[in-house]
């Protein structure tokens, strides 16, 4: 029998309506399509300072033993961390970045007839990896691009299994106050998993209105705090991140994670990243002064902000955030639009270097006075 004549494989009925994640356009791709030569790249919340020398020097250092498997356990990035965080060994997970262990968390706790509550502007990976599961999630309006953490705990019934919130968001840049985020998880029952995603936490530390999802642990048994080396440490291209929980929960995840689900030149290059601050210090310093240029900028084209306390901006063009993104991708300048996440007005811009910067609001500003607003 010829091969296509042979029904396809069906995937898991839970599945079928699941769709790839659209990563942000890779710039060798851009240039290809385009035929450009310069492209500039601000639609994955990269650094652009790229990684810390000492990252480098580390994997060059470990380059020549990749013929063996990593440590499966991770001892000395886990033991560095451990201490760097004030945690036992016992209660860190690293994953293949924090993606990785917001999809375990998914299979471990979440499967069809229970739920995930999320804000409906969060970070789409969450409601993917409930699906994944066979779950519902339940989306949650936000109130002015802020989780409405009062309507998330109002939200949460019997088949409420794990709330997953972001601070910094992605997209929205925005943060929750300290204090609403206690009260909030004081009346969460203790039975659902709530998943703390400070992916941006670097960014937004020195926010005195910020909470350090480490500090609330000790209070909150069920709550878990993702990080990753992927954003303020400059290594997204290595796939590492991490979160901490209590050990029975990160036993669990154990069970789903891969053996050597993190690399050897990962493990190499983020321990010696952790030891690396004033890289980091920089690389805050500087997204600060570029979200200040962005907002400035966006702010003079007429389009809407909300404050971001991450390496990237939410932007409200009052047009066809799609249409935007094509004429601004022509031009080499490639962002993210954001009807995926219902906010078709939109755009979300990375902080990039200065001049790059310069030129998406320069190229921003030729393409919208050439597109009329909606309305
Ligand atoms: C809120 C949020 N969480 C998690 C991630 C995933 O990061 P990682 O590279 O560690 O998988 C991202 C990536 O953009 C993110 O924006």
């Amino acid at each position: 029998m010829a091969r296509n004549s042979v029904p396809p494989p069906a995937i898991n009925p839970h599945l079928a309506n699941l769709a790839p994640y659209p990563p942000g356009k890779p710039i060798e791709e851009v240039q290809r399509e385009y035929g450009l030569e310069s492209v500039i790249k601000l639609a994955s919340n990269e650094n652009p300072n790229g990684p810390s020398p000492r990252a480098l020097k580390a994997m060059a250092a470990v380059a020549g033993e990749m013929h063996l498997y990593p440590d499966g356990s991770g001892f000395y990035l886990k033991a560095a961390l451990a201490a760097r965080l004030g945690v036992a060994p016992a209660e860190l997970i690293l994953g293949n970045g924090s993606d990785e262990i917001v999809v375990f968390l998914a299979l471990a706790y979440l499967r069809p007839g229970l739920e995930l509550i999320t804000s409906d502007h969060a970070f789409v990976r969450y409601r993917m990896a409930a699906e994944l599961a066979g779950a519902q999630t339940r989306l949650v309006p936000m109130k002015d691009m802020r989780h409405d953490l009062k309507a998330i705990a109002a939200a949460v019934g019997p088949a409420t299994a794990m709330i997953c919130l972001d601070v910094p968001c992605n997209p929205t840049g925005t943060i929750v106050a300290r204090r609403d985020l206690t009260t909030f998880l004081k009346k969460i029952p203790p039975r659902v998993i709530v998943v703390l995603d400070q992916a941006y936490h670097e960014f937004a530390a020195g926010d005195p209105g910020y909470v350090d999802g480490f500090a609330l642990r000790a209070a909150f048994p069920n709550l878990v705090v993702t990080r990753t080396f992927s954003k303020a440490y400059g290594l997204a291209g290595l796939r590492i991140g991490y979160a901490a929980a209590r050990p029975e929960i990160v036993n669990d995840l154990d069970r789903i994670r891969p053996p050597f689900n993190t690399s050897r030149l990962a493990q190499a290059a983020a321990l010696a990243a952790l030891d690396d601050a004033a890289h980091v210090r920089r690389t805050v310093q500087a997204n600060a002064r570029g979200l200040a240029q962005l907002e400035k900028g966006l702010r003079a084209l007429g389009c809407a902000t909300w404050p971001s306390r991450a390496n990237f901006i939410l932007t409200d063009l009052h047009r066809n955030g799609n249409e935007v993104f094509q004429t601004l991708l022509e031009r080499g300048v490639v962002t993210r639009p954001m009807g995926g996440y219902g906010l078709s007005s939109c755009l979300r811009i990375s902080v990039g270097a200065p001049a790059e910067n310069r030129r998406c609001l320069a190229a921003l500003k030729e393409v919208l006075s050439a597109q009329p607003t909606a309305n």
